[in-house]
C-alpha cells in the first residue's frame, strides 16, 4: 500500500530546501522500489524545524526535521516510512509543544491539507461556512460577523461587521471585495502562509463576504514577492471555479462571485487602503483622503470592502461554527484568535495562532526560546515597521489591542521582531525614519519633509554635545508630534512609535558622542 510523505512547498520552507528533499525523497523510493504519494503541503510554521517533512500513519502523522537532501537516504535506511527511529524524529507531529498548545481556527488547515485539492479541503470542514451562508439573508451573515467581534487583522483592528455593513446598506450596481494580501510589514508572513497552504479558506471567506454585502466581483491584491502564493492561488482559484465555487451560479444558489488576483505594486504604502485602491485601478499608489470611506466610495469609486487576509480567512470558521464559537476566544474587545509571527533573534521563530490575552513573554520565552544568540532580550518590535520598541520590563503585556494601545504600542498584523542587548536604539529610530523617507508616498508635508528632517535630527542627536543634545531631542520630539498629529494616513502618522519608544525607554543610546567619551 503507498504511504503518504508531506513536504512543504511554501516560500520558507523552500527557501530552506524543501524542493530538493523532495525530489531526493522521490528518486530514493524510486530505487528502493517503494510506493509512495508525496504531498506538497503548506507549512506548520515551525520554521527552525523547516523543511519538515512528515510521514502519515494509522496513529497519525509524524514528523522529521529539519531535513535536507542530504539525509534522505538515512532516513530511508532507518525505515522512517514505518516510524523507524532517526536523529531527526520529531515524534507524533500533533504532540509537539509548540503547536500542541496552540488554538488553531484560522490556520487550523495550514500545513494539514493539499493546498491544491478541493476533496481535501471539502474532508478537512472547508465550505461549510458558505453552506450555512447560502442559506442566510445578507444582513443575517453581517450580523454573524459583527457578534463575532471579529475586528481587522490588517492592522488598524476596526470591526469587520461594521465595515460589511456600510457597504451593504451602500446602493450600488457594482459592489467589490478587495483583499489585502500586500503583506509590508516586517517579520510578517501569516498572509503568505495562509494562500500557500490553505488558499481556498481565503476564497471562501471573499465568498462569503461577496454575498453577504451583494459584491459579484472580488480582487486579491498580492504582494509582488509573493510567486508561490500566486501560484497557489491561481491553481485555488480555478478549482473553486471548476467546482462550482466561484461564479456566475455559487453553489447551484443562482447567485455570483467572481474573483481574481492582481499584482501589487512592490510599494509598502500600497498596503494603506486607499493607496491599494489607486494601484488597483492601474495608478500610481498615492493615499486618498477619506472620507469618502471605501466601503461607500471605493474602487471605481463603487462600494468596496476591503480587508485583510486573515480577518477575511477567519470567516468561514464564524459561519461554519457560529459567532458565539469565535467570541468565546479573547478577552476584553478584542475577540477570537491572532497569528503570531515571531521573528528575528529568536531559537524557535515561527507562527504562533492562540486566543488574545496570552502575554509577550510567553511568546518570547515559550514559544520563542529565547534568543538565538544567547544574549539577553533588549526590545521587541510588535506591529511592522510602525510598531513601538517595548522594553523588557514591559514583557507582560497581555496579547490585546488595547493593552498594546495603553503602552503606547500596536498589535498590527501580529509581527514580533525580537532583538538583543547588542542592538543600537538610535539606529533602529533614525531606520524608521529613513524607512518613511523612502516609502513616503509624499502627499503630506510632515511625513514627506518631516521623515528626512527627522533622520537629521537623530544624527545631530548622536554628535551633539550635552547642550546640544537636550536641544536636539526636543525638537525631534516636536517633529514627532507633528508627524503624529498632522500626517494624512498611518504611515507619517506612526513612523513616531519606534522614535519615541526608543528615546522614552532607551535613552542612553542617543547620547552624543562628546557625552559619551566623558
Ligand atoms: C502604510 C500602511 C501600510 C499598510 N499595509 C497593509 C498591508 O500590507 N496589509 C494589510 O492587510 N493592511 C495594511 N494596512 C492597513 C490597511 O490600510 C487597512 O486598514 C486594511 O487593509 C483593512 O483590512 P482589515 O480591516 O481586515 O485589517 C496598511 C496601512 C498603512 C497605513
Ligand atoms: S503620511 Fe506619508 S504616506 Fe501617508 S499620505 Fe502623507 S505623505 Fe503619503
Amino acid at each position: 500500500m503507498s504511504i503518504t510523505v508531506y513536504v512543504p512547498r511554501d516560500a520558507g520552507s523552500l527557501s530552506l530546501g524543501a524542493e530538493a528533499v523532495a525530489s531526493a525523497i522521490a528518486t530514493e523510493a524510486k530505487r528502493r522500489g517503494l510506493e509512495i504519494r508525496i504531498v506538497r503541503n503548506g507549512s506548520r510554521g515551525l520554521y527552525w524545524l523547516e523543511p519538515m517533512v512528515e510521514v502519515a500513519t494509522p496513529e497519525g502523522r509524524v514528523a522529521f526535521g529539519p531535513v535536507q537532501a542530504d539525509d534522505v537516504a538515512g532516513l530511508f535506511d532507518a525505515d522512517f516510512l514505518h516510524t523507524g527511529h532517526h536523529a531527526l524524529s520529531l515524534g507524533p507531529t500533533e504532540e509537539i509543544g509548540y503547536l500542541k498548545s496552540q488554538q488553531r481556527l484560522t490556520f487550523a488547515r495550514v500545513g494539514i491539507v493539499d493546498p491544491r485539492s478541493l476533496v481535501d479541503y471539502r474532508a478537512h470542514g472547508g465550505y461549510r461556512g458558505l453552506e450555512n451562508a447560502l442559506g442566510m439573508s445578507g444582513p443575517e451573515v453581517v450580523q454573524a460577523v459583527t457578534d463575532s467581534g471579529l475586528r481587522g487583522r490588517g492592522g488598524a483592528a476596526f470591526p469587520a461587521g461594521i465595515k460589511w455593513k456600510t457597504c451593504m446598506d451602500a446602493q450600488a450596481s457594482q459592489k467589490y471585495i478587495v483583499c489585502n494580501a500586500d503583506e509590508g510589514d516586517s517579520g510578517t508572513y501569516a498572509d503568505r502562509m495562509i494562500m500557500e497552504g490553505d488558499p481556498f479558506v481565503l476564497i471562501e471567506g471573499m465568498t462569503i463576504a461577496g454575498l453577504a454585502v451583494g459584491a459579484t466581483q472580488g480582487y486579491i491584491y498580492l504582494r509582488v514577492e509573493y510567486p508561490h502564493a500566486q501560484r497557489a492561488l491561481d491553481s485555488a482559484i480555478q478549482t473553486a471555479a471548476a467546482g462550482g465555487y466561484l461564479g456566475s451560479d455559487i453553489h447551484g444558489s443562482g447567485k455570483a462571485f467572481h474573483l481574481d488576483v492582481r499584482m501589487a505594486a512592490g510599494a509598502y504604502i500600497c498596503g494603506e487602503e486607499t493607496s491599494l485602491l489607486e494601484s488597483l485601478e492601474g495608478k500610481r499608489g498615492m493615499v486618498r483622503f477619506k472620507p469618502p470611506l471605501p466601503a461607500i466610495e471605493g474602487l471605481f469609486g463603487k462600494p468596496t470592502v476591503i480587508n485583510n487576509v486573515v480577518t477575511l480567512a477567519s470567516v468561514p470558521t464564524i459561519l461554519d461554527k457560529g459567532a458565539a464559537f469565535y467570541r468565546d476566544y479573547g478577552m476584553g474587545r478584542s475577540r477570537g484568535t491572532l497569528p503570531l509571527q515571531l521573528a528575528g533573534n529568536l531559537k524557535r521563530a515561527g507562527l504562533v495562532e492562540r486566543a488574545f490575552g496570552l502575554t509577550l513573554r510567553e511568546l518570547i520565552e515559550d514559544y520563542g526560546g529565547g534568543t538565538v544568540s544567547g544574549r539577553p532580550v533588549r526590545a521587541i518590535q510588535v506591529g511592522g515597521p510602525l510598531g513601538a520598541y517595548i522594553p523588557v520590563s514591559q514583557l507582560d503585556t497581555p496579547i490585546d489591542y488595547e493593552a498594546f494601545i495603553a503602552i503606547g504600542g500596536m498589535l498590527g498584523h501580529g509581527g514580533i521582531v525580537v532583538f538583543d542587548d547588542s542592538v543600537d536604539m538610535a539606529a533602529q529610530a533614525r531606520y524608521a525614519m529613513e524607512f518613511c523617507a523612502i516609502e513616503s508616498c509624499g502627499k503630506c508635508t510632515p511625513c514627506r519633509i518631516g521623515s528626512t528632517r527627522g533622520m537629521e535630527v537623530i544624527d545631530r542627536l548622536k554628535a551633539g554635545d550635552t547642550a546640544e543634545r537636550d536641544r536636539n531631542e526636543v525638537l525631534l520630539r516636536d517633529l514627532c508630534q507633528t508627524m503624529l498629529g498632522g500626517s494624512l494616513c498611518a504611515l507619517g502618522g506612526m513612523a513616531p512609535f519606534p522614535v519615541l519608544s526608543a528615546l522614552d525607554h532607551f535613552p542612553e543610546d542617543f547620547a552624543g558622542a562628546a557625552e559619551a567619551a566623558i
